[in-house]
């Protein structure tokens, strides 16, 4: 098992995403073009590995599946409550604008305003399965 890399990467603005994405190579550096590029302001919170545990509830195949069910990760009510399921038009949404998708969330993430970003996002994460 890779020990979780735990990155404060301060998501000044959700406009600046990208930037973010360009100023995360802090460190080990081992994986210069991962294909999870496009989720690089995600992992300091999420991990995309199956059974991988972090701050925010594991991303592994997260496409299709229904929000707030993962067992051992205490979900905010809002989303426990939000009865969606993940298709990649509600990811969508929600990446734009987490709070507004889901009031309450715990996610303390602006959002990604970039369309292109969050449709590169939402590749890779459907890629993680
Ligand atoms: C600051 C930490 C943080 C960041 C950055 C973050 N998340 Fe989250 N995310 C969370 C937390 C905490 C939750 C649980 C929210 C709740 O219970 O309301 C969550 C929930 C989610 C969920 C719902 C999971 C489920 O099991 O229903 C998805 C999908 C998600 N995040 C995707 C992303 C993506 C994609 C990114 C990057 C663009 C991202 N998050 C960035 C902390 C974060």
């Amino acid at each position: 098992m890779k020990a979780t890399k735990m990155k404060s990467v301060s998501t000044v603005a959700a406009s600046l995403s990208i930037l973010a994405l360009a100023g995360c190579g802090g460190g080990g550096g081992e994986k210069p073009a991962a294909p999870n590029a496009a989720l690089a302001s995600c992992v300091s919170c999420h991990s995309l590995k199956e059974g991988g545990r972090s701050s925010g509830p594991n991303l592994h195949g997260i496409v299709g599946k229904t929000a707030g069910t993962q067992q051992g990760f205490a979900y905010s009510q809002g989303m426990k409550e939000s009865g969606l399921v993940w298709t990649k038009e509600n990811l969508d949404a929600f990446l734009a604008s987490p709070r507004k998708v889901v009031p309450g969330t715990r996610m303390g993430y602006l959002g990604m305003a970039d369309p292109a970003a969050r449709q590169a996002a939402i590749a890779a994460l459907a890629a993680n399965k």
